[in-house]
């Protein structure tokens, strides 16, 4: 059973008069406590898949598929997909900046019905794993572009998704903190089973992945 899978997904855009095919014909199929990479040049379409995996996008055509059922973004039952089932670390963060990095963090599992005292001491955990336990208090446009990045990864945690669709969480970090944060994926995927979808364009580390795949002409090929 794939905990994960999409089949024929195709996605353009209208730019002006012209449309930018970004994905034709992509398939994917995502074990339980599988880990996958997925790399490819600036602009191929990563972001987008991940996004319509991750039911933040729709798919012009095709299907995507959660633990078996056919799940879309504009179900009545996705947000609490994307809250429960699914983390998703965004290349960009998006974090709120009235709050604070543990605040940030905190907020998934309060809105999945924690309470505070408890949703930000596991934030607080979570924070520190990642190295950035003098940064709790800090807003989120107090911290470094780095620091964001790993504050978002560690909201992508908070509820313990079977699913983390990680968009180049690596992306902004020194080559100390990247070989931290993925020696902390390959630990969350070993021992809790977690499955990861991770775009990056750092090719050392997508081998890490049981899977690696490349997207071009909007296809994902096996490396
Ligand atoms: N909302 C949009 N409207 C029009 N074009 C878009 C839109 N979003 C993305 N695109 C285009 O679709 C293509 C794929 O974008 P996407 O962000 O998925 O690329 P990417 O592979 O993630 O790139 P990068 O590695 O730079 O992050 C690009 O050519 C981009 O300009
Ligand atoms: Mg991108």
């Amino acid at each position: 059973m794939f905990c994960l899978a999409a089949y024929n997904l195709t996605k353009s855009y209208i730019d002006s008069d012209q449309s930018i095919h970004v994905l034709s014909d992509a398939n994917l199929e995502v074990r339980e406590a599988e880990m996958i990479s997925i790399t490819g040049q600036s602009g191929c379409g990563k972001s987008t898949l991940l996004h319509i995996l991750g039911l933040l996008d729709t798919p012009d055509t095709g299907r995507v598929l959660i633990g078996g059922r056919e799940v879309h973004s504009g179900m009545p039952e996705a947000p609490m997909i994307r809250n429960k089932d699914l983390g998703f670390v965004f290349q960009f963060h998006y974090l709120v900046e009235d709050l604070t990095a543990c605040e940030n963090v905190a907020l998934p599992m309060i809105i999945a019905g924690n309470n505070s005292t408890d949703s930000l001491k596991r934030a607080t955990e979570l924070l520190s794993s990642l190295g950035l336990e003098d940064r709790l208090n800090r807003y989120a446009n107090q911290l470094s572009g780095g620091e964001q990045q790993r504050v978002s990864l560690a909201r992508a945690l908070i509820n313990s998704p079977k699913i983390v669709l990680a968009d180049e969480p690596t992306g902004n970090l020194d080559p100390q903190h990247s070989a931290e944060v993925w020696q902390m994926i390959l630990n969350l995927n070993k021992e809790h089973g977690q499955a990861f979808v991770i775009v990056t364009h750092d090719t050392d580390s997508a081998r890490l992945a049981s899977q690696t795949y490349n997207l071009a002409q909007g296809k994902l090929s096996l490396c």
